[in-house]
């Protein structure tokens, strides 16, 4: 298991739609995601998808217990989501600022819903489902984005909110997935 290199935008194989995982439980499936959370580590990311490490499976890992990159950020349980079906539970929409691994050192101010239901597999196959917001409703959304194609970027709606971290005004709230 190892850290693998991660895709940066303009790649064309992040603008893939990702193929739902079929078999659970098997060698493979555990390599991949074993390879997801040590590239996530490597970056002190909050999430990773599959496609970022180039393969185009529905997968999805996040998860935020203490990470020297958004010290004031709420914690979200380290989770591993397969084949995940999103629902939002009221129309609220928040705007917040995001990053990316595969959009480095950058940053945008990114609408999502505020509350969402999501649903799906982990690694054995067994289904689970749960209703969050704030955080934790963003770090998946922004992580199912990519297994559609989607890079943060794209849902920017003011692209003046977009830049460098380091050339940003400074922001109270740099909560990232
Ligand atoms: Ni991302």
């Amino acid at each position: 298991m190892a850290a693998r290199q991660v895709l940066r935008i303009g790649n064309p194989r992040l603008l893939q739609v990702a193929e739902p995982v079929t078999s659970f439980d098997t060698p493979e499936l555990e390599a991949i995601i074993a390879d997801m959370f040590d590239t996530m580590a490597a970056h002190d990311g909050a999430g990773l998808a599959a496609p970022q490490i180039g393969v185009n499976k529905r997968i999805v890992i996040f998860g935020l217990e203490e990470n020297p990159r958004y010290p004031d950020a709420e914690t979200v349980p380290t989770t591993i989501l397969i084949n995940p079906q999103l629902m939002a539970l009221d129309n609220t929409i928040e705007e917040d600022w995001e990053g990316c691994l595969s959009v480095p050192d950058m940053r945008g101010l990114v609408p999502r819903y505020r509350r969402i239901r999501y649903a799906g597999f982990d690694q054995h196959g067994v289904g689970f489902q749960r209703d969050v917001e704030g955080f934790h409703a963003r770090v998946v959304q922004h992580e199912c984005d990519h297994l559609e194609g989607i890079l943060y970027p794209q849902r920017i709606r003011d692209m003046r909110m977009f830049g460098y971290e380091s050339e940003l005004p400074g922001e109270e709230e740099e909560e990232t997935p």
